[in-house]
């Protein structure tokens, strides 16, 4: 295993990737455009997963036309950055509309111009203890995320929010608050699971499309975790070693609810339910962690 020693940045107290955080004026001045569709996730909450179905809908079930690139070209990450490479601003800034986009970006450091142009937005929260541990095991294995130091000493950096991208419970509760504002669909990791069909049904909707019964039929099949798997256009299989090293841990890991059963013991599992309700006083979001 290679030692790391990557640094994240803070920017207005949420920590960002270094590269981030040094063109964050460029990416604050992202020029949206009204018939953006923004797909919103805190990390490990199913971005991959969304933006597949989100395409298979865009492009009709069209499974070749899905091939057409790997995801991380074909939706442009917003706040990515790594020089010399072309920056997911400017990525987005060549796309033709409508385009297709993709942030972890919590509420508050979203670009303002997808609120001016009144985008639309889609949400996918995942379970905290879920995400907690699909997280380290993505940072054991990203070359570009800190090390994330043991599974106890991850547990304190996670529930503390000292992950890129900031707080899982502030993420959560801040798109969750807005939901009724915005053009936003805000929907759960465990829904698709549980019942797949339903949700790509509603995200159909949501994009304004119209697809009959036997598309959504071939959308959920090409859309499962197995096949995602094995798909060299969703499992990351082309990105370097040097990034990702998968031979630590897979990207394509397990796609289940309820692992952090194999993680968490009674003791931590308790602390962690204790600090959640602390933490999501108030809010009226509900999780399911167990299928
Ligand atoms: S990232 O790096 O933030 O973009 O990661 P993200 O894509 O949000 O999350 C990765 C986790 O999602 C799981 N995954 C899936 N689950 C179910 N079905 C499908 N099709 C699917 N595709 C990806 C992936 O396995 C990661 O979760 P874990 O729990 O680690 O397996």
């Amino acid at each position: 295993e290679l030692s790391k020693d990557v640094k994240l940045k803070e920017v207005s107290g949420i920590l960002l990737q270094a590269a981030t955080a040094d063109s964050w004026s460029k990416i604050q001045t992202f020029e949206a455009k009204p018939d953006d569709l923004l797909i919103c996730t805190y990390p490990k909450s199913g971005t991959t997963w969304i933006q597949e179905i989100v395409d298979m809908i865009e492009q009709n079930g069209d499974v070749e036309k899905c091939q057409r690139a790997i995801i991380q070209h074909r939706h442009p990450f917003i706040e990515w950055a790594r020089p010399p490479q072309p920056s997911g601003v400017e990525k987005a800034n060549t796309m033709t509309a409508p385009r297709i986009l993709r942030t972890h970006l919590p509420t508050q450091l979203l670009p303002p111009s997808f609120w001016e142009k009144n985008c639309k937005f889609l949400y996918v929260a995942r379970n905290a203890k879920d995400c907690m541990v699909s997280y380290y095991h993505f940072q054991r294995m990203s070359q570009v995320l800190p090390d994330p130091g043991t599974w106890e000493e991850y547990f304190e950096t996670f529930i503390n929010g000292k992950v890129s991208w900031g707080s899982w419970f502030d993420h959560v509760k801040g798109w969750w608050k807005i939901r009724d504002k915005h053009q936003i669909l805000f929907i759960f990791y465990e829904d698709i699971k549980r019942d797949p069909k339903h949700e790509i049904q509603k995200v159909m909707q949501f994009m304004g499309k119209n697809l009959d019964e036997a598309v959504l039929d071939k959308i959920v099949q090409e859309t499962s975790f197995e096949k995602m798997k094995e798909n060299p256009m969703t499992n990351r299989s082309t990105v370097p070693k040097s990034v990702m090293d998968q031979s630590i841990s897979p990207f394509m890991r397990k796609g289940t609810v309820g692992d952090w059963k194999n993680h968490f013991t009674v003791a931590q599992n308790e602390r962690f339910d204790e600090i959640y309700r602390e933490k999501m006083k108030g809010t009226s979001i509900r999780f399911s962690m167990e299928l």
